[in-house]
């Protein structure tokens, strides 16, 4: 039996930060075939299977795997009867992110904290035990239908979770190079990123750390707005993107249309080694946004000396930007469902805090082309 590890003692939320956050726990999506999904995650982005849940561990109404790499975890879960609301979740939006979960020392504190400034309960601080000892979890409510749940695990030696075993397989791909997540960014609907951004600062204690309005990321043809919403550590840090008038119909648009309302865009992805990891990444299949190679004719002006050779930045379609911290690389992937929903970003950085405002415009131009192969620009 495991044995439990003594909670060490908790400081009082203080008003200076009311809801002290450890980082993302995990990102859990709601998916029509949780199997095929984790056999996706494991085989193109190098995950390793962690913890499965379902009814032979006593939880009948639906599956869960979790897969791990480094310190970023995904779950992935399927309801197993018609008549279960995350069936109706996923007629709705399709396959998408449902909750990005919160590491935190007290789930009471943090929820309690977080209601009495105005968030709405999603879940009450709520306790489970098994074999690996004790986990406290509560949650609210966020843009759309996605929620943010507040996990405690200090007094949790399991593989996971209370309710999930742990998931041997003999199938193992190699690790990707993941290492944890960089950043989460929800798309709103017109007028509502100011909303959410309230709602961040004053139930979650966050900052604006960033803004872009409608002239830092516009195209010929369409445009959004955007604030980097960022917690007091720095290591949670939610970008809101709302749709901007243009002369034709934004990429937040789509998403919106197709998600059938607001949620999770991207998750963004750090890497140590991003020519590595993308190299390995597109040999397993994965689709990146292609870049016209133009861009890279002014790339070196643009950010300056960098360490990587620009070949095989060119090559795999990696994008470049600087802040007067440092630089930054990055990539973004084709969306990875049939939905124009959501996609994922890989990004290294080399000192800069920022989220690429240069490569705004080349980037978006990219996501107009497919946008209007779908026909929906
Ligand atoms: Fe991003």
């Amino acid at each position: 039996m495991p044995t439990t590890i003594a909670a060490p003692k908790k400081a009082p939320a203080t008003e200076a930060d009311f809801l002290p956050l450890q980082g993302t726990d995990y990102i859990e999506f709601y998916v029509g075939n949780a199997k095929q999904a984790a056999h996706f995650y494991k085989t193109a982005f190098g995950f390793q299977s962690l913890a499965y849940a379902g009814p032979e561990t006593g939880t009948k109404d639906r599956v869960s795997y979790a897969i791990r790499q480094n310190k970023l975890t995904f779950l992935l879960t399927t309801p197993l009867r018609p008549d279960h609301p995350i069936a109706d979740h996923i007629a709705k939006h399709g396959d998408g992110v449902k909750v990005i979960a919160l590491k935190v020392e007290d789930a009471t504190s943090a929820w309690n904290e977080t209601t009495k400034r105005g968030g709405k309960s999603f879940m009450k601080p709520t306790t489970l035990t098994d074999d690996g000892g004790e986990l406290v979890m509560s949650g609210i409510h966020t843009y759309g239908e996605t929620v943010h749940l507040f996990i405690e695990r200090e007094n949790y030696n399991g593989p996971f979770m209370p309710g999930f075993r742990k998931w041997e397989s003999a199938y193992n791909p190699t690790d990707a190079g993941l290492l944890y997540c960089d950043h989460c960014v929800g798309n709103v609907g017109w007028n509502q990123m100011n909303p959410w951004v309230k709602f961040y600062e004053d139930v979650m204690g966050f900052r604006n750390i960033l803004t872009f309005d409608d002239k830092d990321i516009s195209t010929e043809y369409s445009a959004l707005m955007s604030k980097v919403m960022s917690n007091g550590n720095g290591f949670v840090k939610f970008p809101i993107n709302e749709p901007a008038e243009g002369k034709k119909k934004s990429q937040v648009e789509e998403y919106l249309e197709f998600y059938n309302g607001e949620g999770v865009q991207h998750v963004a992805i750090a890497t140590k080694d991003i020519v590595k990891t993308v190299t390995e990444l597109q040999k397993r299949g994965i689709e990146f946004l292609n870049i016209p190679t133009s861009y890279y004719d002014t790339l070196p002006d643009r950010v300056g000396h960098i360490d990587e050779d620009l070949e095989p930045l060119k090559r795999l379609g990696i994008l470049v930007d600087r802040d007067n911290e440092g630089y930054l690389l990055q990539i973004f992937t084709k969306p990875v469902e049939d939905r124009p929903t959501l996609f994922f970003e890989i990004i290294q950085r080399k000192g800069a805090k920022s989220f690429g405002k240069g490569n705004f415009k080349a980037l978006f131009e990219a996501l107009e082309k497919e946008q209007d192969a779908r026909g929906n620009l």
